[in-house]
């Protein structure tokens, strides 16, 4: 059964983040949150594509993490914690961006994604000086967008003489006096930007029918902090041994001075973290290196190619005082490379600290030397979001295809692993009005529907039933042809979505092949 194309050789083009998004919203992964309302920034609806793949990427995780592992355990603890939690962990007193602000636009900014240069001219007489500012948000390429806004200050204000390379901060960096000389993103114009000030990033609600100061309680900005607390609980009751992991998934909250970049930077998303428990005395860069290892593979079996990803190892004098080394999985995003995946080896801090605020020990008896101490940890955290984001960017391409008559079309298609696709195989009669064809295919299609997601679909010429499932990222289809009901064998034709190639299977060797691929 042939949809008789092949595809082109040439290279895919650059993924375009504008492509991205339409293909979104056309095919209903991804809504902006309130959309009939005009939307509502930094938030955002999984559609009945969306919904399946996120399930799926959580439920890959969660079995290879957790149901996988002897030594991880699962739990799912409360959104809204006792605020003396956030107290402790430094949250209240600590967590937040510096924030800017343009006092004629009202937009806001956060401080180190809004960079400036001076603009240095050296003149005939041979003497360099500061005739003005420029300023650029921090994007792919922000040296050469402030070069060519000093290039165009020079030009327009008619200055002569040479203009020095520019040297790019950000506005944390900046001098007091320099701040009302800086120009604001918004209005071109220097003057209207505050100094950077500290903006705690934490969303505030209220608990019980007061609603004065008594009753403040805050959505957590972060799940690790419910294993922390629970760790007694769990190490008393869940029969476990260092060293071991606790680990949960469940939305965070970040009040983001600048949510952008769709589901990469929103103030609701959701988060995979694991808490490693290990001993005091243990080689903790041994183990540190040993999980960031696990999620570089663990990103790959679910389909993230090699070429995309990155580490970046924060500089010592960057992590905060307890952190004894902290290691980013980066992901080569459209719009640059990016954070995915922190792994932070944060030694015994966040139980001392609770040990410390609550009265209540957070230690284990170590029987070969009988005595107590406070584990360190090391703290895989992810963000659903972004890793679903980064496999639409990796997955998605638009790609030149060539039919039997030699005539070309352009085909849009999402190779996802078929471990995360959100349909496994689409089950397509040949024809919707021959009734031997459909109920063959709907035969099969309920007997896989008991163990995966499935889709029927009999409307449309068969191409163009293999587009729409090219686009949705399905894996396979499989075609019910005159083949099936008048040849021995019952086979049907399987279409793989990457190579486009055709071959007869039995339903055993399509179970089989369903079986190996999707785990
Ligand atoms: N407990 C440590 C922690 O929360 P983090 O680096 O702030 O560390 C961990 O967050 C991961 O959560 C990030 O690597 C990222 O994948 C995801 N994440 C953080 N903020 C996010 C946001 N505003 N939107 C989407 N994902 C976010």
């Amino acid at each position: 059964m042939s949809d008789a194309t092949t595809p082109a050789t040439a290279a895919p083009a650059p993924v375009s983040m504008d492509n991205l998004v339409a293909l979104a919203k056309r095919r209903g992964f991804i809504f902006q949150s309130s959309e009939i309302y005009g939307g509502f920034n930094g938030f955002f609806d999984y559609g009945p594509l969306g919904a399946e793949l996120k399930k799926n990427i959580r439920d890959c995780w969660w079995a290879d993490m957790v149901q996988r592992r002897d030594d991880v355990v699962g739990i799912e603890t409360s959104i809204i914690m006792h605020p003396k939690v956030w107290e402790a962990s430094g949250h209240v007193a600590g967590f937040s961006d510096p924030l800017v602000d343009c006092k004629v636009s009202k937009q806001r900014y956060r401080a180190d994604q809004l960079f400036f240069s001076p603009v240095v001219i050296t003149g005939a007489d041979g003497v360099a000086q500061t005739v003005g500012y420029v300023s650029a948000l921090e994007s792919e390429n922000t040296a050469g967008e402030l070069q060519s806004a000093a290039e165009s200050f020079k030009r327009k204000k008619a200055i002569q003489g040479t203009l020095s390379p520019v040297v790019a901060k950000d506005l944390t960096e900046a001098r007091e006096d320099e701040i009302a000389l800086i120009p604001s993103p918004a209005t071109g114009e220097p003057g209207s930007l505050t100094a950077p000030r500290a903006f705690n990033m934490m969303f505030q609600t209220n608990v019980g029918a007061m609603t004065d100061g008594s009753s403040v309680a805050y959505l957590r900005p972060e799940t690790a902090q419910g294993m922390f607390v629970d760790f007694k609980n769990v190490v008393d009751t869940g029969r476990v041994k260092l060293p071991f992991g606790i680990a949960q998934i469940g939305k965070s909250f970040r009040n983001e001075i600048t949510p952008r970049n769709f589901i990469f930077r929103s103030r609701e998303f959701e988060q995979m973290e694991m808490e490693y428990f290990i001993h005091e005395d243990a080689d903790w860069s041994k183990v540190h290196e040993e999980w960031i290892a696990w999620c570089e593979a663990w990103l790959k079996s679910i389909g993230l190619p090699d070429s995309h990803l990155s580490r970046y190892a924060h500089p010592k004098e960057k992590l905060a005082f307890y952190s004894r080394g902290t290691v980013d999985i980066m992901f080569k995003y459209p719009f640059g490379v990016q954070e995915l995946w922190g792994i932070a080896a944060r030694g015994s801090y966040d139980l001392t600290q609770h040990a410390n605020a609550s009265g209540k020990p957070q230690e284990i008896f170590d029987e070969a030397t009988k005595k107590k101490f406070v584990p360190h940890v090391i703290e895989p955290a992810v963000g659903v979001d972004r890793i679903f984001l980064a496999v639409l960017c990796a997955g998605y391409a638009e790609e030149a295809v060539t039919d039997e008559k030699g005539n070309t079309e352009t085909r849009t298609v999402l190779r996802l692993s078929p471990r995360i696709a959100p349909v496994k195989v689409a089950v397509l009669p040949l024809l919707k009005n021959k009734e031997v064809l459909v109920a063959r295919a709907q035969a099969l299609y309920k007997k896989l529907q008991r163990r995966y997601a499935v889709f029927y679909d009999e409307t449309a010429a068969i191409g163009r039933r293999y587009r729409r499932q090219d686009e949705i990222g399905t894996p396979w289809c499989v075609t019910i042809d005159f083949d099936t009901i008048e040849k021995p064998g019952d086979t049907f034709t399987l279409r793989d979505r990457d190579t486009m190639q055709q071959r007869r299977v039995t339903e055993a060797e399509l179970f089989a092949l369903l079986e190996e691929h999707v785990y």
